[in-house]
């Protein structure tokens, strides 16, 4: 038959490898390796298809999504001993094209991989560049960062505006997380409670999916943007496990279109993580000379511990005014960094939100918005353009 597709099986049971080279390797080019090798191995080998067994330490869903980014092109099915309804749909969003029960669901495997092959014969005489299994592949959800180094500049005020506005004017899942998590803030700008908090998710780190987010998540009354709020306690955030904001980030992503994050201006572990798994850093900056002085401070910094910002770090001007010190062309003359958008100083607006104890938009395309409101609002349609 057909030895020109490639699969690479992942597991770290014998008995499952036996089963398999069984019934793929007549037909097949069938390598086998471990979830601990196959992350120095996907690269060298670049397979046609990848089964993933679920590890028995339950990294499966890391796993696909991992080798989904490595390997963008490549058909990912997940096959699993046990029924488990949460994990299938946290695999499937991860990018896997199918969920397959072991032993039992064996001869569905087997013809899965013959229509794929035909698929990908056919595709190969088109020439279409067109993966195999792409058109069943979800997306993964963007995380965006907003951060500055000065305390003040409006990091606080444009993550909860820019995510607001994002949930009213369109049909995505927002999640917004304050990373804060000795003072919090976000619960200031929208009025939320001190019950449940982020740090209810550590008992679940795990084995995190989206209902453990939803759970725990509040909502912002008028939008039902979905919040994590801070536990807002020194004590609770040192003793959190150094892996539970990378995990947490990730089931975000997995579970939600847009996963925006409020960070402190401190750099610490969490700071630090929250930047490397960010699509896009929003550095928020006011438009005066220590803003760019600490912004020369924070490249550095980004440099010395290596963070890659290429392509992803982008300004955002705040409390734009007549009597700025700088204007938005000096700005451009001093950095180099793009400017994603530019916010009015909005006194009045903000303060009379603040008072009421309101979000600064309440509904989709609303019409009296204040003009702090009307700029976050038109950057977030860009985005969604
Ligand atoms: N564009 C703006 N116009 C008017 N006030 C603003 C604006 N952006 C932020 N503020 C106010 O400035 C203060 C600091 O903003 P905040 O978002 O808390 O900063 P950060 O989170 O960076 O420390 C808050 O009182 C906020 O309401
Ligand atoms: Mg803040």
């Amino acid at each position: 038959m057909n030895a020109d597709m490639k699969i690479l099986v992942v597991t770290n049971t014998d008995s499952i490898r036996e089963m398999l080279h069984e019934a793929l390797a007549s037909q097949y080019s069938v390598q086998f390796t471990t979830s601990r090798e196959v992350k120095k191995e996907i690269d060298r080998i670049a397979p046609d298809v990848v089964l993933i067994v679920q590890p028995e330490d339950g990294t499966g869903v890391e796993l696909v999504q991992y080798i989904q980014g490595e390997l963008p092109e490549g058909v990912i099915i997940f096959l699993t001993e046990k029924q488990d309804f949460a994990l299938l749909r946290d695999v499937v969003r991860a990018g896997a094209i199918e969920y397959i029960l072991l032993p039992d669901e064996l001869a569905l495997l087997t013809d899965r991989l013959e229509k794929i092959n035909e698929l990908a014969q056919h595709q190969q005489r088109k020439k279409g560049a067109v993966a195999t299994g792409k058109a069943f592949v979800r997306g993964r959800g963007k995380v965006f960062a907003f951060y500055s180094g000065k305390g003040g500049s409006g990091r606080t005020q444009l993550a909860t505006g820019f995510a607001q506005a994002l949930k009213l004017e369109s049909t995505a899942r927002v999640l917004l997380i304050d990373l804060n998590l000795q003072y919090g803030g976000v619960e200031t700008f929208f009025s939320l409670d001190a019950g449940r908090t982020l740090a209810d998710l550590v008992p679940v780190m795990n084995e995190m999916n989206e209902n453990h987010i939803r759970n725990v998540a509040q909502r912002e009354s008028h939008s039902k943007l979905e919040v994590l709020v801070s536990p807002r306690d020194a004590e609770t955030a040192e003793n959190m496990p150094e892996d539970f904001i990378s995990r947490l980030i990730r089931a975000s992503r997995r579970s939600y279109d847009f996963v925006i994050l409020d960070l402190p201006t401190h750099m610490n572990e969490i700071t630090y993580t929250a930047l490397e798994e960010s699509d896009a850093i929003y550095y928020v900056m006011n438009l005066d000379t220590p803003s760019v002085q600490t912004y020369r401070l924070v490249e550095e910094l980004f440099r010395k511990l290596r963070i890659d910002t290429e392509g992803r770090l982008e300004i955002v001007v705040n409390q734009k005014g007549r009597d700025n010190e700088l204007n938005v062309a000096d700005l451009k003359g001093l950095i180099s960094t793009p400017i994603a958008a530019e916010i009015s100083r909005d006194h009045r607006g903000v303060q009379a939100a603040v008072n009421q104890g309101l979000p600064l938009q309440r509904v989709a395309n609303e019409k009296k918005l204040v003009p702090a409101a009307k700029d976050i609002r038109k950057w977030v349609l860009a985005k969604l353009s």
